[in-house]
Parts: structure tokens; sequence; C-alpha cells
């Protein structure tokens, strides 16, 4: 591996091998997400806990001090909205991998929507994007999207779509994590896995038991946005999440931290 991308990839995975990444590009095809109305506001406080930040260059630019921030994640793929759902498969490539290195990026992201109508046409664009960015050392994060169709996110489809984002040659892969089966996702993929959380959920002893569960079945972090800044108390969660990710502290002692720093806010 050229030195270039080892070294974007170790911005990024932290010496321990693990990392816990902070994606607010909800917007890209939402528009103004709940708690993310003001996205520079959202992540102020919760910033020193994670490890990179995952977002488009219209929020990089306008939301975010160039002088206090964390390395970047560019999400380079769109051209879709909740407008039209039916056809949020139909994404292309967004932003140039030019743009890319000018905004200092760690890495580029794009969505793959495999199953979809338009598979075909966003397993190019991954490919397509892998060339250019491995001409330019950066490492391509692979999403495989599910659009809508939240149901779709059982092992044996996660497994199939990590595994061709790994093959067209993304160098890390962000999937859902599913609680049968999350092993095999992580074993017939051979680049690292990080976990989504979707939606907010009520419980958040949930997610934590999510993170841990997939960080022992092979995951090596989370690229983690509503259940963390949708949450009442975001900087509890991203501090309980953190020490799951890098101190490896069970849902329990999770839910303590975070019961903790709420109990003290309150
Ligand atoms: C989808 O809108 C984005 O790719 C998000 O970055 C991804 O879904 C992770 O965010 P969350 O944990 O909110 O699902």
């Amino acid at each position: 591996m050229d030195w270039g991308m080892k070294n974007r990839l170790s911005q990024l995975i932290q010496p321990d091998g693990r990392c816990l990444f902070l994606p607010i590009d909800h917007g890209y095809f939402q528009g103004p997400t709940t708690k993310l109305e003001e996205p520079g506001k959202t992540i102020e406080p919760i910033l020193p806990y994670a490890d990179a930040i995952m977002l488009t260059r219209g929020i990089l630019r306008s939301c975010v001090d160039p002088a206090k921030t964390k390395p970047v994640i560019l999400r380079v793929s769109g051209g879709t909205s909740m407008a039209r759902k039916e056809e949020l498969d139909h994404e292309g490539i967004t932003t140039s991998v030019r743009e890319a290195i000018r905004l200092n990026a760690s890495a580029v992201s794009m969505s793959i929507f495999v199953g979809s109508e338009r598979e075909h046409q966003t397993l190019l664009n991954l490919s397509n994007l892998v060339n250019e960015c491995e001409e330019y050392g950066i490492p391509v994060m692979a999403v495989t999207a599910v659009g809508t169709e939240l149901g779709k996110r059982d092992a044996r489809y996660l497994a199939l779509a990590c595994r061709i984002a790994a093959e067209l040659g993304a160098r890390v892969v962000k999937t859902y994590y599913c609680e049968e089966g999350f092993e095999k996702v992580v074993r017939g993929c051979p680049v690292p896995i990080v976990i989504a959380g979707g939606p907010k959920v009520d419980s958040e002893l949930e997610v934590f038991n999510w993170v841990y569960d997939a960080l022992q079945k092979g995951a090596i972090g989370v690229n983690l946005g509503r259940n963390i800044w949708q949450h009442d108390y975001p900087v509890a969660m991203a501090k309980a999440i953190r020490a799951i990710i890098h101190e490896n502290a069970t849902p329990k002692e999770a839910q303590a931290i975070f019961d903790k720093i709420k109990s003290a806010k309150s």
C-alpha cells in the first residue's frame, strides 16, 4: 500500500485498529434532518469524541471551521431526494476527486444499492471512483445503502453487498448491524467494516448492545449519526460509544458512563 493511502487510513483508523466516525451527511438527500438543521452547532460538543466526520462538501465549507476539526470523509455521491423516494438508488458522483484533494479529505464515500433497479449504475460508480482515488492514494469507503427498504438489513443481503463493495476496491465498507449472522458478514468481507445506526431508537442500551456485539463479531467501529446527535444527551452517547470502541467497555459499563453524564447535566 502506498504511503499516502496508509497515512490517510491511519488518520481514520486509530492505533488500536478501531474508529468512531460521525456522519452528518444526511441532508444530501433528506434536507434539514431533525437536529441537523444547523450542522455546525450539532457537532460542536460531540466532535472531540469522534475520530472523523463524514459529510458533503457544502456542509464542510459552510459549517465546519477548518482550524478546529477532525479528519474528513467526504460524501461524493448523491443527486436524489426524499421527494422521489422510489428513486433513491439513482445516485451519481457529485464531487470530483480534485475537489476532495482540495478539501484535504482523508477518504471519500459513496453509496451502492445492491439489489435495486440501479444496482449496476451504482456499482460502476464505485468502480470508477476507486480507479480514480487509488491514483491519488485516497481510500474509498463504500456505503451499502438500502434507501427506505430498511427490512433488507439481514445477514445474507449485507454479506452480499459488503463483499461486492470490497471486490470492487473499497478500502472500508460501511454497512448495517444485524443481530443474527453478523459474523458471516464480516468474515466474507476482506476489508474493514464499520456499522451505521439507522433511524434513532428509543433505548440507548440497544445502541450500546449493537455496537458492542458488532465489535465482538469483527467490525472495527461505527459510522453512527442519528443515534448520537438526535439523542437528548448527544455528548453522553458519544462518550459511552467511544468507551465501547476504544476502551472495550461493555454495554453495561457504557450505560453507566451515559447515566453519570446525564445525571450531571440534569
Ligand atoms: C445516510 O444518510 C448516511 O450515509 C449516513 O452517513 C449513515 O446512514 C449513517 O448514519 P446513521 O447512523 O444516522 O444511520
